[in-house]
């Protein structure tokens, strides 16, 4: 039997979010599925897909428009298969320390595609973000990296589990 196919869409802006679904997208490959990770603005047709992951960086309290954008433009399909949505947000461990839930935007659209799960992952903002507001948080110590490579690890096993792995 062929693996079952995942893809792992990303919106964000400087790469933090593309990082986070690049280690998910490793994590299923290695759990045996045909994990494809791509730009949320490339996606056009989730059809061929058994089950999405969608993640979305926070920006004043709202996903990337790109994810939004993402999470529209396919709403039908993804209605209809299993769909996991991530933001990547804090800069700092609140997202190790307790669950963070979605901002109202993301959780209307869980609600709108009967999206499985979200989880909130730490997020980037470094030296090398560009952007006036990174600048000034790095200058003022409040900037970091706060992925978890082991929690994303360990959520997209998790999402490997629940679709069953096909080989
Ligand atoms: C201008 C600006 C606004 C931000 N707003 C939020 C926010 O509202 N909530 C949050 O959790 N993180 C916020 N962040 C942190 C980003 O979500 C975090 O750095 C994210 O990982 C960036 O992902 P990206 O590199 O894929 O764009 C903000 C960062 C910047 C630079």
């Amino acid at each position: 039997m062929n693996p079952k196919r995942v893809l792992v869409a990303h919106g964000g802006k400087h790469g933090a979010t593309a990082g986070i679904a690049d280690e998910i997208g490793r994590t299923l490959r290695d759990d045996g599925f045909d994990a494809v990770v791509a730009p949320a603005d490339t996606v056009t047709d989730v059809g061929d897909y058994d089950g999405v992951v969608l993640g979305g960086a926070l920006y004043a309290g709202r996903w990337d428009g790109k994810a939004r954008r993402c999470a529209r433009r396919n709403a039908d399909q993804l209605s209809r298969r299993p769909v996991w949505l991530f933001s990547s947000g804090p800069v700092d461990s609140s997202a190790e320390q307790h669950d963070i839930p979605p901002v109202p935007g993301v959780a209307r659209r869980m609600t709108s595609l009967g999206a499985r799960e979200h989880i909130t992952f730490g997020g980037a903002v470094t030296a090398e973000t560009p952007g006036r507001i990174a600048r000034s948080t790095v200058r003022h110590g409040k900037g970091g990296d706060f992925r978890d490579p082991a929690r994303i690890r360990a959520w997209a096993h998790h999402i490997g589990s629940e679709l069953g792995a096909a080989r």
